[in-house]
């Protein structure tokens, strides 16, 4: 089959993936191929047991894999073989050297635009997909455009919006689809070759195009802003325990203000997540590297608030325990970082796992999804852990149950049923709020809410 476009992503992660099969699914006139330096990753691509877990995803590389959608791990040949390339590597936190510990370690995405340059042999246009420290576009340019030959690469910027859980909607029915490029001739015809690709299914007005710069930017600040409103919501919420006001009803009268909205208002545990502290961190190193303290502190704060969080939690459990979790069994329900997802990655279990294991606690983890990763991410720390598919067997004999997942499955379990089988005084830690705790309480539990007063038979 002749295909009109073709189409290569080198990075088959969690973005790269699913957003590789959207447009797929929406472009059967195009191919695709994804690649990565993961070969284990990529036979997971093209296996039954896909290497992550999101809603949707199965059905829609089902439908296009084989077809127009194809798995590589030739990167060699992927970038031979394609015009257009989405670069989608991972960008941590660099944990060495100059900036550890804040900036973005950007060496996949250097490694990938060498790779880039050695094997085109035609012009391409490059998509920088990851999240990526303004600026960087132009070292990007420059690692490209250092051999002056008949090749020339046309640089983009277009960030991905995605939320794990939701991946599959948020891809098909996207808020905004943001496009950066270059204001030269060549530049503005790479913007409207992407543009093309996504008015296949999205519409033309949520298309929208800036300056490179300013896409780059718009990117980190948008998952800033989202993580300040949690952060925002949190805070608050350990006022509420001190005035006993309820955390849920002063965001909802916030949250109706049409100029302050009610999404992202729900106090938790913490956010948790592969990228809301990677990019803050970014944030603030650029805004210190370019002399802005003042700016760097104000989104700093939103990272410490978040920590605070997590061990106000702890605190909580400990000192309502009789300041002792020493041989004390207590139940996790929940390992990711969020609902509808495996991942957990910066999930606030893995900090509270650990700080509960430091109290000497016996820990036993349950998850619908998030138990593989559970268990390497606690590989190789002290104590004693164990993991647990079914809540109600989880439970069994434990002091307490902290709630550290929204799963919907937690909101409907027969808490009569696991209160009978738990140890008393059973106690019961709700870090996401998604519990009646009136019924809990009116079972016998003493319930700890966030941001709203305890009920407790004390
Ligand atoms: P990920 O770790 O799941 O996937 C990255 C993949 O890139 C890995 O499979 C890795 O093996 C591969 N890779 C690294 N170097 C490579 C190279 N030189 N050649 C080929 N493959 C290489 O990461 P992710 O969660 O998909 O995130 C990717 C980027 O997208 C990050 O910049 C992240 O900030 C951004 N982002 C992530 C999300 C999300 O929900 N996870 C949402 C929006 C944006
Ligand atoms: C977030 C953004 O929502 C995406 O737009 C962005 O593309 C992505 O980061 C990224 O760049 O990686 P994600 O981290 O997948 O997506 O999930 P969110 O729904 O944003 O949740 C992040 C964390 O905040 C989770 O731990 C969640 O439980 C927590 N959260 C969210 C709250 O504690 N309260 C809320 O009201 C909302």
């Amino acid at each position: 089959m002749i295909f009109e476009k073709k189409i290569l992503c080198i990075g088959a992660g969690y973005v790269g993936g699913p957003t590789m099969a959207m447009i797929a699914y929406k472009c059967p006139q195009y191919r695709i191929t994804v690649v990565d330096i993961n070969p284990t990753r990529i036979s997971e691509w093209n296996s039954d047991e896909l290497p992550i877990y999101e809603p949707g995803l199965d059905e829609i590389v089902r439908a296009t894999r084989g077809k127009n959608l194809f798995f590589i791990n030739n990167i060699e040949a992927g970038i031979k073989d394609n015009d257009i390339i989405f670069v989608s590597v991972n960008t941590p936190t660099k944990t060495f050297g100059v900036g550890s510990g804040m900036a973005a370690d950007l060496q996949y995405w250097e490694k990938t635009a060498r790779q880039i340059l050695q094997y085109s042999e035609s012009s391409k246009i490059v998509i920088e997909k990851s999240t990526l420290p303004v600026k960087t576009a132009l070292a990007m340019e420059n690692i490209l455009n250092y051999k002056s030959n008949s090749i020339s690469f046309d640089v983009l910027s277009n960030p991905e919006f995605l939320a794990e859980g939701t991946a599959m909607n948020d891809l098909e029915n996207p808020d905004r689809i943001l496009i950066g490029s270059r204001e030269t001739q060549s530049g503005m015809d790479a913007r409207k070759t992407l543009v093309e690709i996504y008015a296949n299914w999205v519409p033309r007005e949520k298309i929208i195009t800036s300056n490179i710069w300013s896409s780059e930017l718009s990117k980190i600040v948008s998952n800033a802003f989202l993580a300040q409103r949690i952060s925002s919501i949190n805070a608050i919420s350990a006022l509420c325990e001190k005035t006993d006001a309820d955390i849920t009803e002063v965001a909802k009268a916030v949250g109706m203000d049409s100029r302050i909205g009610s999404k992202f208002l729900n106090a938790s545990v913490g956010f948790g997540g592969s990228c809301f502290k990677k990019d803050i961190l970014n944030l603030v190193y650029l805004c210190r590297h370019y002399g802005l303290s003042e700016v760097a502190d104000y989104w700093e704060s939103v990272i410490r608030i978040n920590q605070y969080q997590q061990e106000r939690f702890i605190w909580s459990m400990l000192t309502t325990m009789f300041n002792t979790l020493a041989d004390k069994k207590i139940c996790l329900f929940g390992f990711a970082f969020k609902a509808n997802t495996g991942d957990t990655r910066e999930s606030p279990a893995i900090f509270i796992a650990r700080r509960l294991l430091e109290e000497k606690a016996e820990i036993i983890i349950t998850d619908p999804k998030a138990l593989r990763n559970a268990r390497a991410d606690l590989a190789g720390v002290e104590g004693k852990v164990s993991f647990e598919g079914d809540p109600y067997r989880a439970a069994e004999k434990c002091h307490a149950i902290a709630v550290l997942t929204e799963w919907d499955i937690y909101r409907n379990l027969d808490f009569q049923k696991i209160y009978d089988t738990m140890t008393k005084p059973a106690s019961l830690f709700d870090g996401r709020n998604i519990l009646d705790h009136k019924r809990c309480f009116d079972i016998g539990f003493n319930v700890y809410p966030i941001g709203k007063p305890p009920l407790t038979h004390f």
